[in-house]
């Protein structure tokens, strides 16, 4: 956990002082990854950089876990929190192992130790310790070198990670890729991140809480979710975008939105006319048709008309399959191409988990818009 209380930073004197970081107080939650938000120059490295005493603290005072950082001897702080920058920062002269293991042996560990720790990070970042071990950083492309950042920032195994635009050097395609791989690692190491970004797609991906700020002042600290549909001012909503319904598309998950016990289901093995009855009956325009507990596709009245047979010989197949871990900015995507209001939705296991409409999507759009409002 990190607490930042009434954290002002002044550089300068006189005339000449800017104040980089103005009254700042929150707090980073244990296991969780604050990304801190704004345009250049609005104080965020500060920020970053007084966490780890790279910079003093003019005012106000930062706490990680429980403990005022100023009690602590600042070499020992740094060790334990892993710190990785967009420069990188890799000395070129040492081979890739010697770069990650620098924490590690100024701790004192055994060689065997570090061998075999080097090895397990350049697995986790996806580089084959075989054949990058014993190379030097010039042999590396940007994207590898960054991943050698973030190996060598986790190498002593720290609670706490600092990142300071780890991944702007990168180019989009790799960038993407690195943060996808990412994120899958921190789900399973849970450190504690400060992470500075100015890119709010980054922000928006990476994120448990967004810090946004400006002029050195913290604006909003909230979710991302609520960033988007509940800016705190014109500045935040400016600054996340007009498309920001768009955006939320892109966080929320099928899972959060979907109808789990939709009406219109049938088996496949029915025949053809009970489905027709009771499809008129219900005034049902189409239904979901279930097989062994999948989805094989839907059938309507007008395909169902004068026919004899089992549903599952007539069914019209779903144009693409929806899974409960896709951003409803897919279903949303699918409905628009294919011209289709309603999809099933399947679990990790192809089995049907629920269908998800654009009357669910608008919902949960809605429903975080007014939350504080219903509150
Ligand atoms: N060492 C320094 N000396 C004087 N001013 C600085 C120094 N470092 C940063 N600043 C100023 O503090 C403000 C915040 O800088 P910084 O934290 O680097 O912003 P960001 O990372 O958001 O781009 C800027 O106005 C910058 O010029
Ligand atoms: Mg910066």
């Amino acid at each position: 956990m990190i607490e930042y209380d009434s954290v002002t930073k002044v550089f300068g004197i006189g005339k000449k002082a800017v104040t980089a970081t103005d009254n700042v107080t929150f707090t980073i939650d244990k296991g969780e990854t604050a990304v801190f938000l704004g345009p250049s120059g609005c104080g965020k490295t500060t920020m970053l950089r007084m966490t780890n005493r790279l910079e003093s603290i003019t005012r106000g005072s930062i706490k990680v876990n429980g403990q005022d950082i100023m009690d602590m001897n600042p070499q020992k702080l740094r060790l334990t929190m892993g710190y990785v920058i967009q420069q990188i920062g890799l000395f070129p002269n040492k081979t890739i192992a010697g770069n990650i293991a620098i924490v590690p042996r100024m701790l004192g560990w055994n060689k065997e130790k570090i061998r075999a720790r080097v090895d397990e990070l350049l697995n986790m970042v996806k580089l084959d310790p075989e054949i990058y071990r014993d190379r030097y950083p010039v042999e590396l492309s940007g994207g590898q070198q960054q991943r050698i950042g973030v190996a060598r920032g986790l190498a002593a195994n720290p609670d706490i990670l600092l990142m300071d635009e780890p991944f702007g050097a990168i180019d989009p395609i790799n960038r993407d890729q690195i943060q996808d791989e990412f994120l899958k690692l921190q789900a399973k190491l849970k450190k504690t991140i400060a992470f500075v970004s100015h890119d709010i797609h980054e922000a928006i991906k990476m994120a448990d809480k967004i810090a946004i700020f400006k002029d050195g002042k913290l604006v909003q600290y909230d979710s991302p979710e609520s960033i988007l549909m509940r800016p705190a001012n014109k500045f935040v909503s400016d600054f996340v975008g007009a498309d920001r319904a768009l955006k939320v598309l892109g966080l929320l998950r099928i899972r959060d939105a979907m109808n789990l016990s939709p009406k219109n289901l049938v088996q496949a093995g029915t025949d053809a006319p009970q489905v027709l009855k009771m499809m008129e009956d219900r005034g049902m325009k189409f239904a979901f048709v279930l097989k062994d507990n999948k989805p094989v596709g839907y059938v309507s009245p007008k395909l169902l008309k004068y026919e004899q047979g089992k549903v599952e010989d007539l069914v019209e197949r779903f144009p693409e399959e929806l899974g409960t871990r896709e951003p409803l900015r897919d279903a949303l995507s699918a409905m628009l191409m294919h011209d289709m209001i309603d999809f099933p939705v399947m679990d990790d296991n192809g089995d049907f988990a629920g269908s998800i409409s654009y009357k669910n999507i608008q919902k949960s759009i809605l429903e975080l818009y007014y939350e504080d409002q219903d509150g």
